[in-house]
């Protein structure tokens, strides 16, 4: 027991430093100016902070200056929701129905495409969906644990690691919402502790103006070393964001750092922090191609078109939420998690794969499990559990393309935001 509980607190010592030390996405995408079709995605977080070191070391030091102790490990497992959506609604209601999500993502708006869906079919009610790179929402929120001042309800993010942890923590509610049993069984917790809520995935993302003709688009990584695109690529610092990261991974696990080095070295590459930025200056005609951006697949009538690779690896991950025990509005909550998994919404507003096995994807594209030999989904929970990898590789990165540059892409947001940055 001590040995485990031990580990329990190494894990955290290496969470916290990692996500404090660089900067990250998380979550999406999205931004609702571009994509009408609402992208969602999370993916987009830099990692990069300033001075990451000390805080990193002041945020350890606070799991010896008080605190609530995380508890045991939870045994109970909830059993699968009954209500109906209006039993829900009208729960929700009695407690005033407001919640506060915690979103990875890129910038204060990403998630606003959802909030106001969820607040259009459910009048009456609040989603205070504040989005911050999921590396440092998940430093803020073991700070905010720590210090026994937890803000929000419900946390969705791209850094999978921490979700088994505040499970073990026994931080976070089990709770299944209805139609449990259709959600892909491999990314959701047994016990009803956390959940996929959407996959999302970063590959190819062309300017169809600019780049008229369809033969011209790079699809496969390679494509991005042709001269005619030199000086037309923006691309996430994959030293700041873990699921940039991951996919920069892919390619080079395939090509070598060679095809990397050269990247940097001959395309006069933009670096930028968070994914938002891609996808603005692609929809904006400022660049022709990237390569982690928010790019829906259902290609709404726009300039950026969503491109999978012929043959590369392509990055795709269960974006994953949970509630916390904890919770002041758990009723609202629920509520929210019922209503991003329901068919209507993975069928209608996603712009990415669905975590529902009867909801499959638009055409041209197959499900998931067709791209078996260019994506899968589990690889990216594994990369982020294993920090030490993750660290060396960030490193690596940084020697050949720098630190990150520039503010987060979030904004500042402190160690308790309750309402989401201006925007
Ligand atoms: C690289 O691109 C920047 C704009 O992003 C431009 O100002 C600069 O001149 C370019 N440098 C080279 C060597 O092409
Ligand atoms: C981008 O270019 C297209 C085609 O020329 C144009 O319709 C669109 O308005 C441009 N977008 C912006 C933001 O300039």
């Amino acid at each position: 027991m001590a040995k485990i509980l031990l580990a329990v607190v190494v894990i955290i010592g290496f969470v916290s430093l990692a996500e404090l030390s660089y900067a990250h996405h998380g979550g999406g995408y999205h931004g609702g100016g571009y994509h009408g079709g609402g992208y969602h995605g999370e993916g987009y977080h830099g990692e990069g902070h300033h001075g990451g070191g000390c805080n990193g070391e002041g945020h350890q030091g606070g799991s010896s200056t008080g605190g609530t102790t995380p508890g045991a490990p939870p045994t109970s497992s909830s059993s699968v929701e009954t209500k109906s959506m209006d039993q829900l609604y009208a729960d929700a209601k009695k407690e005033g129905c407001k919640a506060i999500v915690y979103a990875g993502g890129d910038v204060p708006g990403q998630q606003d495409y959802y909030k106001n869906l969820f607040e259009q079919k459910f009048k009456g009610c609040t989603l205070e969906m504040i989005v911050d790179y999921s590396k440092f929402h998940d430093a803020r929120i073991n700070y905010q644990l720590q210090n026994n001042k937890l803000i929000p309800d419900v946390v969705q993010l791209q850094t999978l690691q921490d979700f088994p942890i505040w499970k073990n923590q026994n931080r976070l509610m089990s709770y299944k919402p209805k139609d449990w049993d259709v959600i892909v069984k491999e990314y959701k917790d047994p016990d009803g502790y956390f959940l996929p809520i959407f996959f999302s995935h970063f590959t190819n993302c062309v300017n169809n103006k600019l780049m008229k003709d369809p033969k011209t688009w790079p699809t496969n990584i390679k494509d991005y070393l042709k001269p005619e695109l030199k000086g037309h690529i923006v691309l996430t610092y994959p030293n700041d964001d873990d699921a940039v990261l991951f996919l920069f991974k892919l390619f080079i696990d395939k090509y070598g750092w060679g095809f990397f080095e050269e990247l940097n070295a001959k395309q006069n590459v933009t670096w930028v922090r968070g994914t938002e930025e891609p996808s603005v200056a692609l929809a904006e005609n400022r660049t022709w191609a990237a390569i982690a951006a928010g790019c829906d697949f259902n290609n709404p009538p726009g300039v950026s078109t969503f491109v999978l690779p012929k043959s590369d690896p392509f990055m795709t991950w269960a974006q994953t939420a949970a509630i916390f025990k904890d919770a002041k509005n758990p009723a609202t909550a629920k509520l929210y998690l019922n209503w991003i998994i329901s068919a209507d919404v993975q069928r209608n507003n996603l712009g990415s794969w669905s975590i529902r096995t009867d909801v499959p994807p638009p055409k041209p594209y197959g499900p998931l499990s067709s791209y078996k030999s260019q994506t899968n989904p589990m690889d990216f929970k594994t990369f982020m559990e294993n920090r030490a990898a993750v660290e060396d590789l960030k490193t690596k990165m940084m020697l050949i393309i720098g630190e990150p540059k520039g503010p987060a892409s979030p904004g500042n947001l402190g160690m308790y935001p309750t309402k989401a940055l201006p925007h």
